[in-house]
C-alpha cells in the first residue's frame, strides 16, 4: 500500500504550478455526453476521480482519447446504453454527475449511488427534488438512481439547502428541457459557474451562474465544443496554508485570485503576508501564527474543503481559535490523528476548539479523507523527525503528484511502497 514518508523542518520554498480544479472537472466531463459532438477538454486534473468518471463513461460506449496528459477529447455520439454499471465509479461522489447528463440528452439514466470522502451524510434528495420537478420519475433500486421522463419541462425549483452536486446536477438536465427553469438558492462556486460556462460554449443558454438564481433555458441539440478548465481553487489553498504552516515563502501559479479571497483574508488574519498579481499569490509566513475564529460556508464563505488545512495551522498558532464546520457533520475526522503530533483540539458537536501548540512531533498517521489527508501531510512537514502518512490513495483522488510538487517546494517527502523503501528514505536524507 503506498505511503508518503516525510521528513519535516523544511519551510516550503518556491513556485508551485495549480491544475485544472477536480470540482470543474467532473462535471464538465459528464455534461461532455450531453452532445453528439466531440469536446475537447485543456486543463483536466490527472487525478483518480476523473480517471474513474472516464473509464465510467467509456464503459458505456462513448469515445475517450486522450490527447496529453491534462487534455481529453470525448465523443458520446454513439453510446451504447444509459446505464453505468462500472464498479469504480460508486468510489466517487461525481458518480451522480452522468445522471443528470444522460438524463437531459436521453431522459432515462441508471447510475451507481455516489461514493466519496466519509465526511457526512451526503443526502442527494435536492438531486431526486429538481430531476422530479422537471419531470422525471425517479427510484432508488439495487444501488442505483434510476431515472426516466417522457418529457422534461422547465420550472421553479427551490433548492432547500445549498448544494454544488444537485444544482450542478439540475442545471444539466435543465439545459436539454422544454421551455426555462429557475434555480433558486443556487450554489455559487468557481465549479458551478465553470459547468455553465462550458454548457454555455456548447450553445446552451444559461443565467446568472455564480449567483443564488439560475435561469436556464432549455434547448433542443448541443453541439461540440473546445474548453480549458479553471485552475483548482483548493488546490491552491492548500499549497498557500502549507506555506504558513511550514513558515515558508510560497507563490501559486496559475491561480484566479477571485476565487481565493476567502483564503487569504484568513491568512492575513493569522499574520501570513500576501502578494497578488494577475494569476499568482505569494504567502510569506515568517513569524509565529495568530490565532482566529473560522466558520465554513457556501461560496463565498470559506470552503469546507479548506477546513482541515487552516486548523492545521491554526493548531501551531499563538492562543486559541474556533473552527465551526456548518456543511458536512463528519469532517474532524483527522483529529485523532493530529493529536498523535501533539495538537490540543478539543471537537464539540460541529466545533472544534483548538489551542495552539508550539510544534508538531512526527507520527505515523493515516489520512481518514482527501483534504485532511493534505492538511495532514502539511502538518508532517513541519514535524521534527520522519512521519509516515498511510491511506495516500484518498491523496491522490484529488491532487495531482502532490507529493512532486511539494518536493519542488524544497518539502522531504517520498511516495513508497514498502517498508524497505521507508528505511532507504531515512538513510539517505538521515
Ligand atoms: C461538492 O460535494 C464537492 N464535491 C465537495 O468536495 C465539497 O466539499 C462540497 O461540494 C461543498 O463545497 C464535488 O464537487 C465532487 P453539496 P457535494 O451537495 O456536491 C447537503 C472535495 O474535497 N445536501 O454541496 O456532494 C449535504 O449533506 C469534496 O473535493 C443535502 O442535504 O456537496 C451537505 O451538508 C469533498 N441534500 C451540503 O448539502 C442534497 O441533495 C452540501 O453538499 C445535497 C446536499
Amino acid at each position: 500500500m503506498e505511503q508518503y514518508v516525510i521528513k519535516g523542518g523544511n519551510p516550503l520554498v518556491g513556485e508551485v504550478e495549480i491544475g485544472g480544479s477536480k470540482n470543474a472537472a467532473l462535471p464538465i466531463l459528464a455534461a461532455a455526453l450531453m452532445t453528439d459532438e466531440t469536446v475537447y477538454i485543456e486543463n483536466m486534473p490527472d487525478v483518480f476521480d476523473t480517471n474513474v468518471l472516464l473509464k465510467a463513461i467509456e464503459s458505456i460506449g462513448v469515445i475517450v482519447k486522450r490527447t496529453g496528459r491534462h487534455s481529453v477529447m470525448i465523443n458520446a455520439g454513439n453510446i451504447n446504453s444509459v446505464i453505468i454499471t462500472d464498479e469504480n465509479i460508486k468510489k466517487i461522489r461525481a458518480a451522480y454527475y452522468p445522471t443528470g447528463a444522460m438524463l437531459g440528452k436521453y431522459k432515462e439514466a441508471q447510475v451507481p449511488l455516489p461514493g466519496g470522502c466519509d465526511i457526512g451524510c451526503r443526502a442527494i434528495d435536492q438531486h431526486i427534488k429538481g430531476f422530479k420537478a422537471l419531470g422525471a420519475d425517479v427510484v432508488i433500486e439495487h444501488g442505483l438512481i434510476k431515472t426516466k421522463a417522457e418529457r422534461l419541462v422547465g420550472t421553479h425549483i427551490y433548492m432547500d439547502c445549498v448544494s454544488v452536486g444537485a444544482t450542478i446536477n439540475v442545471m444539466m438536465a435543465a439545459a436539454l428541457a422544454e421551455g426555462t427553469t429557475i434555480i433558486e438558492n443556487a450554489a455559487k462556486e468557481p465549479h458551478v459557474v465553470d459547468l455553465a460556462n462550458f454548457l454555455n460554449s456548447m450553445g446552451a443558454n444559461i443565467k446568472g451562474a455564480g449567483t443564488d438564481v439560475i435561469r436556464i433555458k432549455g434547448v433542443v441539440k448541443l453541439p461540440g465544443t473546445e474548453y480549458t478548465i479553471i485552475p483548482d481553487q483548493i488546490e491552491a489553498g492548500t499549497f498557500m496554508f502549507a506555506a504558513a504552516v511550514t513558515k515558508g515563502d510560497v507563490t501559486v501559479k496559475n491561480v484566479i485570485p477571485k476565487h481565493l479571497e476567502s483564503i487569504t483574508a484568513k491568512l492575513m488574519e493569522i499574520g501570513c503576508e500576501i502578494e497578488e498579481s494577475d494569476d499568482c499569490m505569494r504567502v510569506v509566513a515568517s513569524k509565529r501564527l495568530k490565532p482566529t475564529h473560522v466558520k465554513t460556508l457556501p461560496y463565498p464563505g470559506f470552503p469546507t474543503d479548506m477546513q482541515p488545512q487552516i486548523a492545521v495551522a491554526l493548531a501551531m498558532a499563538q492562543g486559541t481559535s474556533i473552527v465551526t464546520e456548518s456543511i458536512f457533520e463528519n469532517r474532524f475526522k483527522y483529529v485523532d490523528e493530529l493529536t498523535k503530533m501533539g495538537a490540543n483540539i478539543k471537537v464539540e458537536g460541529n466545533t472544534a476548539i483548538i489551542t495552539g501548540v508550539s510544534h508538531y512531533t512526527n507520527a505515523n498517521i493515516q489520512a481518514p479523507d482527501l483534504r485532511a489527508g493534505a492538511a495532514l501531510v502539511t502538518a508532517a512537514l513541519t514535524a521534527d523527525g520522519f512521519s509516515v502518512v498511510d491511506e495516500i490513495r484518498f491523496i491522490e483522488r484529488g491532487y495531482e503528484d502532490f507529493h512532486l510538487k511539494l518536493q519542488n517546494l524544497g518539502a522531504q517527502i517520498e511516495r513508497v511502497s514498502s517498508e524497505k523503501e521507508i528505511q532507504k528514505f531515512k538513510l539517505r536524507i538521515g
